[in-house]
């Protein structure tokens, strides 16, 4: 590793943010020029049978108004995602085991048989067998963050929850021969500097094809509404130290960002997130799936994809709908 724990924990500290954010922003341009992957993401249902104390779309929020798309309005928005040129579609919802793996799997088969694009889930924790089975139906990729590597962060934010499973599913999912994402927050309640370095190093250590990384925050709905929100610069610092230490991830930039701070998606563009996810999802929808405030309320108009495209062009990037697959994971598996 690039550098030891005590130099993370340095950085982390604001000890040289110009040398922090003139390399992140090197190896970025290096390795993805001033170029952004746009995938269209869908985000088919807000239940979740989980209650993270963090989530607005937590079981036990009252607040949320629910929904579910229907087979037709999903495959309406896979039109829209082909109409616009890109090449990914990532199929996101809360966990809910018990329904809508049968119909995505369905789903899935349909979109693959009659396209050519790459796939990406972000569903949370399965059997195995259910992740073999949405493999099998052609998906490419899965999104699971670990939130936090920290265990007791981690059970007092996922009561019930065990962080030893999630990253046995990351495991399996890695076994099973998806391209593997995962990240965490950063300033979840009862996270020291120390533990955050930690996260850094083990989630190198992971060796991810993607990477999401975005600050906590603050749901009013939630049992943290009392709790801060994670620190806008402390968050920016980890995304350049986790491209420094692992620099050809493709890395989201979460509109997290953008909540801690007005223009933070933009800025964490610079320094090591070379992805965008515009939301597809019909408009008069988007706005229940509110996992944190803020969540799919910054960008206006009725076609995201188009306004994500013109805010890129405005700030100097050039964006592409190519699959974008992980230069790492065509290594791996040398093809
Ligand atoms: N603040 C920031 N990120 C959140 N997520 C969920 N709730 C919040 C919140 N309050 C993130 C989690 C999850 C992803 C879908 O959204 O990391 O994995
Ligand atoms: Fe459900 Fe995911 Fe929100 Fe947890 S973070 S409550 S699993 S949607």
């Amino acid at each position: 590793m690039e550098f030891t724990r005590e130099e993370i924990k340095k950085f982390l500290q604001g000890s040289d943010d110009e040398y922090l954010f003139n390399h992140a922003k090197d190896i970025r341009e290096k390795y993805f020029s001033n170029e952004v992957y746009l995938r269209g993401i869908i985000e088919f249902t807000n239940h979740c049978e989980v209650n993270c104390n963090y989530c607005g779309l937590r079981k036990s929020n009252d607040k949320a108004s629910r929904y579910s798309l229907t087979d037709e309005q999903i495959f309406n928005c896979v039109d829209t995602i082909l109409e616009n040129g890109l090449g990914t579609i990532v199929f996101q919802s809360g966990e809910n085991i018990n329904d809508d793996i049968d119909r995505l799997v369905k789903i899935i088969s349909n979109v693959k048989k009659e396209h050519d694009l790459a796939i990406t889930l972000s569903l949370g924790e399965h059997t195995t067998e259910t992740y073999k089975k949405l493999k099998d139906a052609g998906a490419d990729r899965y999104l699971l963050r670990a939130e936090t590597f920290n265990a007791k962060v981690y059970e007092k934010a996922r009561p019930q929850r065990k962080l030893s499973d999630r990253l046995q599913c990351l495991e399996n999912l890695k076994e099973i021969g998806f391209e593997v994402g995962s990240g965490f927050m950063v300033g979840l309640p009862g996270e020291t500097l120390d533990m955050l370095a930690d996260n850094i190093i083990t989630l190198t250590e992971m060796d991810l094809d993607m990477i999401g990384i975005g600050p906590f925050i603050s749901h009013p709905d939630t049992p943290f509404k009392n709790f801060p929100s994670g620190d806008y610069l402390l968050s920016l610092r980890t995304i350049a130290l986790v491209k420094i230490l692992n620099p050809t991830a493709n890395m989201p930039a979460t509109s997290a960002m953008e909540s801690a701070k007005r223009g933070g998606r933009l800025e964490s563009l610079k320094y090591g997130m070379n992805v965008l996810m515009p939301a597809v999802t019909p408009s008069d929808l988007k706005s229940n799936y509110n996992i944190y405030p803020g969540k799919n309320t910054y960008i206006k108009g009725d076609n995201e994809i188009v306004t994500i495209k013109n805010i890129l062009t405005e700030s100097g990037y050039t964006y592409t709908g190519a699959r974008g697959d992980s230069i790492k994971f065509k290594n791996r598996n040398k093809y």
